[in-house]
């Protein structure tokens, strides 16, 4: 199974019943390396599972912290720019409580492709520990190296702050599309994705997980803001026909949280016919609340996103008990970087972002205005339209709208 065949060794041959027993040999080592190594990622997984269920820390109640810190880490890529202007925003809405002390925004310096690169870390230790000196982060897009062992930062910060919670809301008021996407965000097929095995030129394996006690916290944080919000329908999207372990049991642990909400219908889908239904005009609308494990909670929202606008248009909360992170749905866009239309990248996702960030720390009167300033700017009045290229406006002069029309 391993290696290659010698042709040199006529078949049947003793030179070929001794190679055999070699090559069973260095089959058997290389199968009980690799289950070894699977024998550690259970541990650690199962290790997971126990800290979950034994942590008996309150959660945070954002909304009452004085102060609230916010740290700023712009990313990389196009991050640095609609990061920088996003900040600008924010620092606008917030000045009297940043003048009296009750908030602190702080820069963190160093998520960037080059630092992570040159410390080999998806996130620099002394970069964590920075931004765990912070309640909410507001964080720019950062680019993943393909291929490698280097992890994508965005899936490092959510393990390491736990931030459970990816919601992704996605608004089309004259269709009636009023959706709210309930991800999954530290397990599924993340949280191994960077530690499958490969035996090169035969196979490789990656696994995905899901656990009780962390679906069962996703499951209640989407049922409780349906409960909270008025909704009424709660679509649990899995392929467990499929995925009978991981995504039954999913859809299982859903239910059982579902029952305490006998209010809100909970419906089982299989992503392919979501993936297909959310294209269907006519009954789109009618979807609510979606909860859904980490990769096809990824995907669908990217669609979602693009049904709004496109993902420059599109906000996200990474939320956890002891923190939160709000971010732009999108990437770094490099490309868009080397073809020197950085300048003209579209901040709305980020200023989508930093309206979920005050929600999340209570400043609700401050998000309805930030929510009512860029439905005026993207869908009303219009005066600037950016379209990522120098036909349109750049994300400064996109901002500068923005502030103007807050009368900031
Ligand atoms: C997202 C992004 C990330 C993800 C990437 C950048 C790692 O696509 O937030 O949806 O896959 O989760
Ligand atoms: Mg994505």
């Amino acid at each position: 199974m391993f290696g290659k065949k010698d042709k040199e060794v006529k078949p049947g041959s003793v030179k070929e019943l001794i190679n055999m027993g070699i090559k069973e040999y260095n089959n058997m080592d290389q199968i009980n390396d690799v289950c070894a190594q699977f024998r550690q990622l259970l541990m650690e997984q199962i290790d997971r599972v126990d800290k979950m269920k034994s942590d008996e820390r309150p959660p945070k109640d954002f909304a009452t912290l004085t102060p609230v810190t916010i740290g700023v880490c712009p990313g990389d890529g196009i991050g640095t720019i609609i990061c920088a202007q996003t900040e600008r925003i924010l620092k606008a809405l917030l000045k009297d409580e940043i003048a009296a002390g009750k908030i602190v925004v702080k820069d963190i310096e160093g998520l960037t492709i080059e630092n992570r690169l040159a410390k080999n870390q998806a996130v620099p230790d002394d970069v964590l520990a920075e931004i765990k000196t912070c309640d909410v982060l507001l964080k720019g897009p950062t680019t993943t190296p393909k291929g490698g062992t280097m992890e994508s930062a965005n899936v490092a910060l959510r393990r390491e702050l736990d931030l459970y919670a990816n919601v992704r809301p996605v608004k089309v008021p004259d269709q009636g599309i009023d959706w709210t996407f309930y991800r999954e965000n530290t397990e599924g097929e993340y949280v191994l994705g960077s530690k499958g095995i490969d035996i090169p030129g035969e196979l490789s394996m990656n696994f995905k997980v899901t656990t009780e006690p962390g679906t069962r916290r996703i499951a209640r944080a989407a049922f409780e803001y349906a409960k909270a919000n008025g909704k009424t329908n709660v679509a649990i999207v899995t392929k467990a026909n499929i995925m009978k372990q991981t995504d039954g049991n999913f859809s299982r642990i859903c239910h059982e949280v579902a029952a305490d909400y006998p209010d809100i219908t909970a419906e089982d889908w299989y992503i392919d016919i979501m993936t297909a239904n959310l294209l269907k005009e006519d009954r789109r609308s009618e979807y609510q609340v979606f909860v859904l494990p980490n990769l096809y909670g990824d995907i669908i929202t990217d669609e979602a996103a693009q049904i709004q606008g496109g993902v420059g248009t599109a906000g996200s909360a990474n939320i956890g008990d002891q923190y939160a992170m709000f971010e732009a749905i999108h990437g770094s866009a490099p490309r868009m970087i080397e073809n020197g239309y950085g300048d003209y990248a579209n901040p709305s996702s980020m200023i989508k972002a930093a309206e979920m960030l005050l929600r999340h720390i209570g400043r609700t009167a401050e998000a309805d205005r930030l929510d009512s300033a860029m439905e005026k700017c993207t869908e009303t009045e219009k005066k600037l339209v950016v379209t990522g290229r120098p036909n349109g406006a750049t994300a400064e002069e996109f901002t500068d709208y923005v502030l103007e029309t807050l009368g900031e």
